[in-house]
């Protein structure tokens, strides 16, 4: 039994931080994660750098990881439209993520568009990532409800997911952006999916605003999902979703599958190693339960 889990820190984690990191720390961070075991860490994002300025130093971020000798195909970048995707596909990027949301509103705060107008630019996207052989992961946020229009539709999610799927991803993310889901609900929605899409193509991604996210994936996991995105030391939070704290801690999702029997491929002393270095240089505490134990019986 295995679960594959996505890295999300250097780019979810990161991308609400106020303190602007020097590139080569995200480089030895992200090198870490890859030593830890991750076989696919999101590394950042080519998005307005004045928007999310943590993730303005996208291209010489990529250029030292290239030049480290990273496996890139193990590298994805979020692209929210054509100027991103150029700038990803000069430096080699073989990965983007496309996002979109089930809410209008929600939408409009994150990238300035309608759902429709989203995949105006994500089928512009697609069809150039396709032409050039990059792989494409789509993600839908606002999935367990909006920060601006409270309860979202599961109509809209079986429209966007769809979509996504036409346009060439081969796996969709399906996000608690403001972590407002609740296990029960995870049922209701995984159902949902099963019914239109195969599960398997199916990704979670859930933040840990309430505490809950990690019983949100258990839940998910007994009814079938295989995929889950995470992020080290639990760092992350969306800029435009007031309130949403970090996605859930990878240690908490490796220690719990790990104590199932359930295998991850990630190392826990190393990816603590690794977070560790990250909340130094953040001046940040890690919210994770499985970090802090690990921490502490090394002590
Ligand atoms: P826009 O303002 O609509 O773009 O931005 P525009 O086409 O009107 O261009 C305006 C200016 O931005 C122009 O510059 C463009 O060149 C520039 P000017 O001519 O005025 O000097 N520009 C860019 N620069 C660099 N890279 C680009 C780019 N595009 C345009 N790619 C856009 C639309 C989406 C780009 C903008 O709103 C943006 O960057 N938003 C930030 C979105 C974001 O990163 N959100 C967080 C990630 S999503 C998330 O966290 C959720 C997720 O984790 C799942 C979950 O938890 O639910 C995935
Ligand atoms: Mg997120």
């Amino acid at each position: 039994m295995s679960v594959r889990i996505i890295e999300v820190g250097p780019r979810d984690g990161l991308q609400n931080e106020k303190k602007i990191l020097d590139t080569q720390t995200k480089v030895d961070f992200i090198l870490m994660l890859i030593a830890a075991g991750f076989q696919t860490i999101e590394a950042t994002s080519f998005v307005r750098p004045d928007k999310i300025p943590q993730m303005a130093d996208a291209e010489q971020l990529m250029k030292l990881l290239a030049n480290k000798g990273a496996d890139l195909s193990k590298l994805p970048c979020l692209v929210p439209n054509l100027k991103g995707l150029e700038l990803a596909q000069n430096l080699g990027v073989k990965e983007i993520a496309v996002f979109t949301a089930t809410s209008e509103e929600f939408n409009k705060k994150n990238i300035n568009a309608s759902i429709d107008e989203s995949f105006k630019r994500i089928a512009e996207v697609c069809r150039e990532a396709k032409h050039s052989g990059q792989k494409i992961r789509g993600y839908v946020s606002t999935v367990f409800g909006c920060p601006y229009e409270g309860k979202t539709s599961l109509d809209s999610l079986k429209k966007v997911t769809q979509a996504l799927f036409d346009l060439g991803c081969y796996e969709v993310s399906l996000g608690d952006t403001i972590g407002v889901g609740q296990p029960e609900q995870v049922k209701s929605v995984y159902q949902t999916v099963k019914s239109h899409f195969d599960s398997q193509k199916i990704a979670w991604h859930f933040h840990d605003t309430k505490g809950i996210a990690l019983a949100n994936i258990y839940s998910a996991y007994q009814e079938g999902a295989r995929v889950f995105d995470s992020s080290a030391g639990g760092l992350g939070g969306c800029p435009y979703a007031k309130g949403a704290s970090g996605n859930v801690a990878s240690e908490d999702v490796v220690q719990m599958f790990e104590l199932m029997g359930v295998s991850t491929g990630v190392d826990l002393e190393k990816l603590t190693a690794a977070s560790s270095l990250i909340l130094k240089a953040l001046g940040r505490e890690s919210a994770s339960k499985a970090y802090q134990a690990f921490i502490a019986e090394k002590v």
